[in-house]
């Protein structure tokens, strides 16, 4: 038995990571758990149940208990971080008992949001519960001077929300929240499809369109891929094939509504730190940053340098995590 471990969690509405200070990223799995709904029991967490999406009988569903980056279903929020906490004590070989979490929230997040998120760890068997500002654990994972007196920009797209912030002296400067991200492109895919071909496609499949053939507003080569769905007349199976430039037009709307929020957020700056910006740039991080053609459509739209994080998506993980020593040393001083 051990105790004093500590953990950090990047709780995300698609994936969720877990980062333990000696032994890196330990657990990375998408948010997705499956229950028979007749028990309420938790049947397979992460890769497992996300495979089950959309083919699942009817007693088992596959749900995502997060949207938006906050809790949207309370009770199996608490049994998918039990699981995560059972599951993080096979990999580090010992049972994780009552460990100090540090877990982070999206800087939009309504304070009962917040609230919901650190009951719902505690609850799941944490000593402590440390919260930690999502745009501010992404600039520490992406190895920016976040307690030097100079702005960092951050925009951290991920599956249920986008947020831009400006970080300078170890806090936030200013941010927006955007309830906007990579699943609102997998659904105005999924709407683009069903108006245009009246096929309707899965959740996975917009996913794939969008990771393969997507891309950002930027001049590109075409291509096209074949996408199977149930083609709402005949209620049959039935194949097309669908251009990136069509996916690019569905796709465009979430994008503008990003880029506006990066904008707002810029022209928010304190004049002070506006040349900081202008010499260091942007950092993108998030899935969302993986998006084709994103980096350079945007270093054109803002006139200002925009470079991707390490790793994209482990960045608020690993910030999280890192975070631990930072809080460690805050509450020293404090006693
Ligand atoms: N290569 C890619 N191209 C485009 N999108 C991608 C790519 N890889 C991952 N994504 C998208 O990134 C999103 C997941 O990103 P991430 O793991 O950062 O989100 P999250 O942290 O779980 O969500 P949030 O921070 O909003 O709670 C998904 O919508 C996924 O489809
Ligand atoms: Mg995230």
């Amino acid at each position: 038995m051990f105790s004093g471990t500590e953990i950090g969690i990047d709780l995300g509405t698609a994936n969720i990571l877990v980062y333990s200070k000696n032994k890196g990223v330990i657990l990375n799995e998408p948010s997705v758990v499956a229950i028979n709904t007749e028990t309420k029991r938790v049947l397979a967490f992460g890769t497992d149940a996300k495979n089950m999406i959309g083919k699942t009988p009817g007693k088992i569903v596959a749900i995502r208990p997060l949207r938006d980056g906050v809790i949207a279903d309370y009770d199996i929020t608490t049994e998918m971080l039990k699981l995560i906490m059972k599951r993080i004590g096979k990999q580090l070989g010992f049972a994780v008992r009552k460990p100090s979490v540090v877990v982070c929230t999206p800087s939009g997040a309504t304070s009962v949001e917040r609230r919901a998120i650190q009951d719902a760890v505690k609850f799941a068997g944490a000593k402590t519960v440390h919260l930690i500002e999502e745009p501010v654990a992404a600039a520490i994972g992406a190895d920016l001077p976040v307690d030097e007196p100079v702005a960092n920009v951050i925009v951290d797209i991920g599956g249920g929300t986008t947020e831009v912030a400006i970080i300078s002296y170890g806090g936030v400067v200013t941010c927006n929240t955007l309830r906007i991200g990579g699943d609102k492109m997998d659904e105005d895919i999924i709407q683009y499809v069903r108006k245009n071909y009246n096929l309707l496609i899965g959740e996975r499949t917009a996913e794939q369109l969008k990771m393969e053939i997507g891309y950002a507003l930027v001049d590109h080569e075409g291509i096209s891929m074949d996408v199977r769905g149930r083609d709402l007349v005949s209620g049959l199976p039935k194949t097309v094939s669908i251009h990136s430039k069509e996916i690019q037009g569905a796709i465009r709307e979430s994008l503008l509504s990003i880029l506006e929020s990066i904008r707002a957020t810029l022209e928010n700056c304190p004049a002070e730190l506006s040349g900081d910006i202008v010499d260091r740039g942007v950092i993108l991080t998030g899935g969302g940053s993986m998006l084709n053609g994103i980096q350079e459509w945007l270093s054109k739209e803002i006139i200002v340098p925009v470079h991707l994080a390490p790793s994209p998506l482990e960045s608020v993980a690993i910030g999280t995590g890192r975070s631990l020593q930072f809080i460690n040393r805050l509450q020293t001083v404090a006693k």
